[in-house]
C-alpha cells in the first residue's frame, strides 16, 4: 500500500516503524484508519510521534480497534479503569515488563494489541525492545517447525501476579495487585497463525509460559529455554527510545517486548490500554 495520509518510517529490519503526520486526538476518517491498520500489520509495532492525548482521547483511539481488555493486575489510572499505569518510582528497583513477554498470554483470549503512551520519561534510558515472533518462527529449521507444529503450551500469570509472587516483585511492590486469579492456567498452540496477515508466529514467552501441555516443567524447560533465547536474537528485534508524546501500538500476537530497567532513581510513567483479542489459531491448522 502507498501511504497518503500518514508517513511511515521503518526503524529496523524485522519490525517497527514510526508514524508521523497524524493527530490521534482527531476523529480520523476511514481512509486514515485503513492506512494505520496496514502499517500496524506490516510492521507489528508502530510508534506515533508527537501526540497530545487526554485519557479520553487515548481510550477513544484504542476503541477504534476493538473492545478494551481491562488488565486485572496493574494499578489503574484513577477514574479510568481502561488505563493501566506502567509506573516506576525513583525508589523502585524493578520495573514492569523487565523481561521478554507477550501481554496477557495467560488469558484464554489474549489481548490483540497494546497501546502505551509516554507520560513521564527519565532523562536517559527506559527504552523498550520488541521482537518479531514471525521472524523467530521463520528462522527455525524445517525439522524444528514440524516438531513444534503439534505442540501446545500452558500459560499463567502466577509467577508475576500470583499470591506468592512477592519475592519476584520485591522492589516494585506498589505496581501490581497479587491475586489468586493469576493461578488460572490456559493452553495455547506453540505455533499460531495470525488472523489478519495469515503469517505463522512462535507463541511462547518467558514471562507467562509454564510448560508444554502434557509435559512436566523439567521436560519442557530445555526446549523452552532454546526458544526464548532464539526469539530474542538481535536480528529479530528493534529498540525504541521514547520521546515525550510517543504512543506505541504493538501487535500482541506476533511480538514480544522487554522494558529496559536502566534509569534507577528516576520516575517513568506510561499509560497502557490493551485491546481485546481472540483465542490464538493453531499454525498447524493453517492453509
Ligand atoms: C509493558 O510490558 O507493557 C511495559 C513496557 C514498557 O514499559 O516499556
Amino acid at each position: 500500500m502507498d501511504f497518503e495520509r500518514i508517513e511511515v518510517r521503518p526503524i529496523a529490519g524485522a519490525l517497527g516503524a514510526e508514524i508521523a503526520g497524524v493527530d490521534l486526538a482527531a476523529d480520523l476518517d476511514n481512509s486514515a484508519m485503513a492506512e494505520i491498520r496496514q502499517a500496524f500489520f506490516d510492521h507489528a509495532v508502530v510508534f506515533f510521534l508527537d501526540q497530545q492525548l487526554t485519557p479520553e482521547q487515548h481510550i477513544a483511539f484504542a476503541r477504534r480497534f476493538g473492545e478494551i481488555d481491562i488488565n486485572k493486575f496493574f494499578e489503574q489510572l484513577e477514574g479510568y479503569p481502561e488505563i493501566a499505569q506502567v509506573r516506576k518510582e525513583p525508589l523502585d528497583t524493578q520495573n514492569i515488563g523487565g523481561g521478554w513477554h507477550t501481554d496477557h498470554s495467560y488469558d484464554a483470549a489474549p489481548a490483540m494489541g497494546s497501546m502505551l503512551y509516554a507520560r513521564e520519561l527519565p532523562a536517559l534510558g527506559g527504552d523498550t525492545l520488541f521482537a518479531s515472533m514471525y521472524a523467530a518462527y521463520e528462522a527455525l529449521s524445517p525439522g524444528m517447525r514440524r516438531m513444534l507444529a503439534g505442540l501446545r503450551a500452558v500459560h499463567s500469570g502466577a509467577r508475576a501476579f500470583g499470591p506468592d509472587a512477592h519475592a519476584n516483585n520485591a522492589g516494585r511492590e506498589a505496581q501490581f495487585k497479587l491475586s489468586e486469579i493469576a493461578l488460572a492456567e490456559v493452553e495455547h498452540p506453540v505455533v499460531c497463525t495470525h488472523p489478519d496477515t495469515g503469517r505463522k508466529y512462535l507463541y511462547v514467552n518467558g514471562g507467562f509460559t509454564l510448560r508444554f501441555s502434557e509435559m512436566t516443567e523439567a521436560e519442557s524447560l530445555p526446549l523452552l529455554l532454546f526458544l526464548y533465547r532464539h526469539a530474542a536474537r538481535p536480528e529479530f528485534t528493534c529498540r525504541y527510545r521514547w520521546q515525550p508524546g510517543t504512543l506505541a501500538f504493538w501487535d500482541n500476537r506476533c511480538t514480544q517486548h522487554f522494558a529496559v530497567n536502566d534509569y534507577h532513581g528516576e520516575r517513568r510513567l506510561l499509560h497502557r490500554i490493551t485491546i481485546a483479542g481472540a483465542p490464538p489459531i493453531a499454525g498447524a491448522a493453517a492453509a
